[in-house]
């Protein structure tokens, strides 16, 4: 029997036991070896629950008992969850989590701390929610050579988009409505703002790698400033806009960056609506490998913890390889990107426009408090010297995408 112990019991810590509950026959054949959750760690009571009698509130209860084969730790953050990390990996026992905010800032050191100890630390769950890509990227691609990640990594934005997209809707009140909905945080920012993407394609980018990309240096831009009236454009061009990681390798240099993107019809992420999540992976041989699948919630993301759960339960005393070195990949400077932007202006704007950005073309979409027209490519750091210059009659720019 291996004895699994939960860290947090809160959506997806209670989804980890509903998972094991529900499963157990199947997931305890797949391990080869009965799983059972002997403990759930978490500060408050939950009188009546049907799993109280295995609720703790001392971490060392849990490091102390050498029955403990397998921890999950889904509290999130880097205090507590770093520090339970670390002193389970210590003792020998493996790790599953869903903490991409943990594994993004100190992957290299637990994923070492697991080598030296023997066991395993596994975070298939931190990107990407129930969706399979860090065992694909760390497994089945090893063949390849990944050139390019792009991804709909936040299931919140995705899902504010479109309903903007879908309803005409502006940003604060779409919002609004997904936080009574219980979809939104009360503090979305590190949704909107784009810091949870931020950490998922740091994430995947240094799988990708090898080498540490630090989610602190990645260029970041959030869905705030997208407006109802962009949508009207991107729909006259045929195309969406999508919250996407970005990372491909650019020579020596690695460009990862995350920022709203109009993308073109033909792109594969362009059906990906709703709070669904999509990683397009682009290797030398097998060319464009798509994953697709719920990013978020309770049970998908606990599936996902679990399945780490199984691939522990069937490694113990062996490190699963995960090449993912402390040292820092170099990143390529966003400012020197050469791309299309898409610009929304006022009426008495266009010309001036046109003048700053010659050769492009304007965008009719029947309207007549704004214009729309598309530059030419140029240098991200180009455009953003001669944007400057439009003052206030610039209203709105959006990077194209492929
Ligand atoms: N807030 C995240 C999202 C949860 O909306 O995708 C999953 O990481």
């Amino acid at each position: 029997m291996i004895n699994v112990a939960v860290l947090g019991y809160g959506t997806v810590g209670s989804g980890v036991v509903e998972v094991i509950e529900s499963n157990k026959e199947l997931i305890s054949k797949r391990a080869g070896e009965q799983i059972e959750v002997k403990y759930i760690l978490d500060l408050r009571d939950f009188p009546g629950d049907p799993y109280e009698s295995k609720l703790v509130h001392d971490v060392n209860v849990i490091m102390e008992d050498d029955s403990v084969a397998i921890v999950c730790e889904v509290m999130g953050g880097v205090g507590a969850a770093y520090q339970f990390t670390k002193m389970a990996l210590n003792k020998g026992k493996s790790v599953c989590t869903s903490n991409k905010e943990l594994v993004a800032k100190y992957g290299p050191e637990l994923l070492g701390i697991a080598k030296e100890k023997g066991c395993n630390y596994l975070f298939e769950a931190s990107v990407g929610g129930g969706i399979p890509i860090i065992r694909p990227l760390n497994s089945a691609l090893t063949a390849e050579k990944v050139e390019k990640i792009t991804g709909i990594l936040n299931g919140t934005t995705n899902y504010i988009l479109s309903k903007m997209e879908k309803e005409g809707a502006d940003f604060e009140d779409v919002l609004k409505e997904a936080q009574e909905k219980g979809y939104a945080e009360r503090n979305p920012e590190a949704d909107v703002e784009g810091h949870d993407a931020c950490r998922k394609i740091s994430i995947l980018s240094s799988l990708m790698l090898g080498k540490t990309v630090n989610s602190e240096k990645v260029y970041t831009e959030g869905i705030t400033k997208i407006t109802a009236a962009d949508f009207v454009y991107a729909k006259a061009m045929g195309r969406s806009i999508k919250l996407l990681g970005v990372s491909r390798s650019k020579g020596e240099e690695n460009l990862v960056m995350v920022a709203p993107f109009m993308i073109s019809a033909e792109n594969p992420l362009y059906m990906v609506n709703d709070v669904f999540n999509a990683i397009l992976v682009k290797g030398n041989m097998l060319g464009n490998s798509m994953y697709y699948g719920k990013g978020a919630g309770k049970l998908p993301t606990a599936s996902a913890v679990v399945g780490d759960v199984v691939d522990c339960a069937r490694n113990q005393g062996r490190t699963i390889p995960c090449l993912w070195d402390a040292k820092e990949a170099v990143l390529a400077d966003v400012d020197e990107v050469e791309r299309r932007f898409f610009v929304r202006v006022k009426p008495e704007g266009l010309e001036a426009v046109m003048a700053a950005f010659p050769g492009g073309e304007q965008v009719d979409a029947g309207r007549s408090k704004d214009a729309g027209y598309v530059t030419p490519s140029l240098k991200e750091k180009d455009f953003a010297a001669k944007a400057e210059l439009l003052g206030d009659a610039l209203l709105g720019k959006i990077r194209l995408g492929d």
